[in-house]
């Protein structure tokens, strides 16, 4: 059926409206959610009063604790749950040998473009990706058009298979497509030139074309070691934690007595001069991994593969954040030492994107760490009583886009009627930064000094703050705008029968409970053990 002729022009200009407006708010949502984390200190950019540094981002009173929660949940979930993984904290500057193994000295590089007028620099297949992006929103905008036309008689693939505008648009897209991936593939400058040139994209500050050529740039950021009389040795900031993991292999497994299969975490900052750095601290030039390799036997990889491909999603989705904001996105094309890629990507206000990356990275890392170090980097089987180099699967999840998927999926402006509004956020109790603040109703009457009191015990277990400015209705809302699941409120009724009043956040509602049960009823709420136990 051609739907498309049955849209009149005026209904599908006034749907494009809709969607352009749509599209719109989005931004603007994401803009209030990263002025919300500056307000009350989850993030800040770094060096603010030196008007910033780009990319860089420093975590606040709230956001360190919110962020040092995800990474004790990833921490504990990878080493206490499993009896076959260690974790190790390996250095930042490792041997510079090691990244030219590796592979980062030659390949690990950006294609760069520069516009001569806005003298603004760009990523190449970013300017195409954005390109190719056009198309998919062409697309989905026809598809959403005759969604909302055809309501629930609406079949989308018949629409996709069928639709004029659809299959010319899917068209010009598979071949911008093809060009741009046999260019990436083939490391053709000149032809990633050609593309920008011949599909005529402009740059979007100057509006020009006057673009130099590609050239590529190396990622990682170059230091010096050591006086230059000595003889200075250039080093790099590592640009991911995996390789600490690699060049330890021998030791943990030696020392551990490790079995295969067995795995080893780490937790770290890594570092990478994006040429394109924005949306926020999605794309950073200082970031921190959370990653963890698996050393398996060689011809088991693929049903490892599967099988951490379910665990970690399992870890994402017990957060409680909604499963449908999760997705895998499956790689076709992969690098030649993989032989199976993923990433699960998270619905953040700009789209669906990468949060975490899980890699059959075969015995690629081993065998070249075997090579340029000239020492043997085996594991003998007692049970194959053969000697071979392990092959490794890697989930790699960066902690900021963690921290980012979690804060805007929480983040909420509600509308409480009457006027009345609140933003909360919705963080899951177990790694909210605050679990519970203690409030006394007046600043008098022995309030202050009972609600210390049951501060003062509860801070042994939980993040617990205090606080008597303002009306009691204010300081709820200043807790719920930080995410504190509850609130401990001290009354007079206290003095006499020793009971508080626990207002949950998500729900307001309040209840009276006795103050020497809080241990117990928080506990049970807003330990990470809850959370936890929900993997096992
Ligand atoms: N060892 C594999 C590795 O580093 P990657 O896909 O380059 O793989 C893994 O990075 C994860 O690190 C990504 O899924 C992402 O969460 C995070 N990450 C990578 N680059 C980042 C950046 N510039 N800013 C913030 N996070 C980043």
């Amino acid at each position: 059926m051609q739907f498309d002729k049955q849209i009149n022009n005026q209904g599908a200009a006034a749907l494009q409206k809709y969607i352009e407006k749509t599209m719109a708010k989005q931004e603007d949502v994401f803009k209030t959610i990263i002025a919300h984390a500056k307000e009350y200190g989850f993030v800040f950019q770094s060096s603010e009063i030196y008007d910033g540094l780009s990319a860089v981002y420093d975590y606040g009173q709230n956001g360190v604790e919110l962020k040092n929660n995800i990474k004790r949940y990833w921490w504990e979930a990878m080493t206490m749950l499993h009896d076959n993984i260690v974790g190790i904290d390996s250095a930042i500057f490792m041997h510079p040998t090691i990244w030219k193994a590796s592979g980062h000295v030659d390949a690990f590089n950006d294609p760069l473009i520069d516009n001569r007028d806005s003298k603004k620099r760009y990523r190449a297949d970013v300017l195409i990706e954005d390109e190719l992006a056009k198309f998919d929103d062409k697309i989905n905008k026809e598809v959403a058009k005759a969604a909302k036309r055809f309501g629930e008689a609406f079949d989308e693939a018949q629409f996709r298979a069928t639709n004029a505008r659809v299959l010319e648009n899917q068209k010009k897209r598979d071949e911008l497509h093809e060009r741009f991936a046999k260019a990436m593939n083939d490391n053709n400058l000149d032809e990633l030139k050609q593309i920008i040139l011949d599909y005529e994209i402009v740059d979007p500050i100057s509006g020009t074309r006057n673009w130099t050529d590609v050239r590529q740039f190396n990622l990682m950021f170059k230091t010096e070691m050591g006086s230059t009389a000595d003889g200075a040795m250039n080093v790099y900031l590592r640009p991911e934690t995996a390789q600490g993991i690699f060049v330890n292999y021998l030791n943990v497994q030696k020392t551990g007595r490790m079995r295969l299969p067995f795995g080893i975490a780490q937790i770290g900052k890594a570092f990478r001069n994006e040429i394109v750095a924005r949306q926020f601290i999605f794309r950073m030039r200082e970031f921190e991994q959370m990653e963890m390799q698996f050393f398996v036997r060689p011809g088991e990889e693929l049903k490892w593969f599967e099988t951490w491909k379910q665990t970690r999603i399992k870890w994402h989705k017990a957060l409680g954040l909604g499963d449908e904001k999760y997705r895998f996105h499956d790689h076709d094309k992969l690098a030649h030492y993989a032989n199976a890629a993923t990433d699960i990507e998270f619905q953040m206000p700009f789209g669906f994107k990468e949060v975490e990356g899980i890699h059959s990275r075969t015995n690629f890392d081993l065998s070249q760490h075997e090579k340029f170090s000239g020492k043997k980097i085996q594991y003998f089987d007692p049970e194959l009583n053969e000697s071979y180099v392990p092959y490794v699967i890697e989930t790699s999840i960066g902690v900021d886009r963690m921290f980012l998927s979690v804060f805007c999926s929480c983040y909420e402006d509600q509308d409480l009627g009457n006027g009345d509004r609140r933003v909360v956020l919705h963080f899951p109790a177990p790694i909210a930064p605050v679990k519970c603040a203690v409030l006394p109703l007046v600043k008098k009457d022995g309030l202050p000094e009972k609600a210390r009191e049951i501060q003062h015990r509860l801070r042994f277990d939980f993040t617990c703050a205090y606080d008597e400015k303002d009306s009691i209705g204010k300081r709820y809302r200043r807790q719920d705008a930080v995410g504190t699941p509850y609130c401990i409120t001290v009354d007079h009724q206290t003095l006499e029968d020793n009971t508080v009043t626990l207002r949950h956040r998500d729900t307001m509602e309040q209840t009276r409970v006795n103050a020497d049960d809080l241990e117990k009823i928080l506990h049970d709420e807003v330990s990470l053990n809850s959370l936890l136990k929900k993997l096992v």
